[in-house]
């Protein structure tokens, strides 16, 4: 394979390597970024099908907005995971933003995570999302830095007591 990191639909064809990289997840005991990593797998035709329904708004849970998974392939291995929210509400609105990603851990500190957010960008300006809200929380500094590096511009930073952690609120503006 050539050429660098790129994002795909979710297939089949990555299966063990996406599985892998949930493993690689709970061994570590973390929180799995963005959502989808969450979702049963086990039956992976169905999985599929549910990732692709949230796309088109299917069987989403109340107060959900469709959304859209995103692998980053890097060769045949799956090292991050994005989703792009289709449009804001209100909760989006105050912590989730447009965008959310992850970089599996074995893979992290290459430049993959300000590469899954470019590439995701793309996809925003695809759906003509114009302006895009990113959320972070404060302490998390390679978000912070992968956003920055991206063109976001820190709107705010308010204590959310859902999370319990002071959220920082980022911008980024797509060229026309
Ligand atoms: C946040 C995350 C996606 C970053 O992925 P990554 O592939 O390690 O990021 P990159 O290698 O592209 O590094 C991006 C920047 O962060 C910096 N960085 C990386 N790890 C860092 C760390 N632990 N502390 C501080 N800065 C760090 C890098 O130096 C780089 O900054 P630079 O461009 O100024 O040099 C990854 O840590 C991750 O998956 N975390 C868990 C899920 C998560 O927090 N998602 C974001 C939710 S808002």
């Amino acid at each position: 394979m050539t050429g660098g990191p790129r994002l795909a639909a979710p297939s089949a064809a990555w299966k063990d390597s996406y599985r892998a990289y949930v493993k690689e997840l709970e061994a570590r005991g973390e929180e799995k970024i963005p959502f989808p990593l969450g979702f049963p797998n086990e039956n992976f035709a169905a999985f599929l099908a549910h990732m692709a329904g949230c796309g088109r708004g299917i069987g989403l849970p109340p107060g959900f907005v469709p959304h859209s998974t995103f692998w980053l392939l890097r060769g045949d291995e799956v090292v991050g995971v994005s989703n792009l929210r289709h449009r804001l509400n209100d909760q989006l609105l105050v912590e989730g933003g447009h965008i959310g990603y992850g970089i599996r851990p074995g893979a992290r500190g290459q430049g993959l995570g300000r590469e899954i957010l470019r590439l995701t960008l793309h996809e925003a300006a695809r759906r003509r999302i114009d302006r895009v809200l990113l959320t972070c929380a404060k302490d998390n500094a390679a978000s912070s830095a992968v956003i920055a590096r991206n063109g976001g511009q820190l709107e705010s930073e308010a204590w959310v007591e859902a999370r319990g952690r002071v959220v920082q609120r980022w911008w980024i503006g797509m060229e026309a």
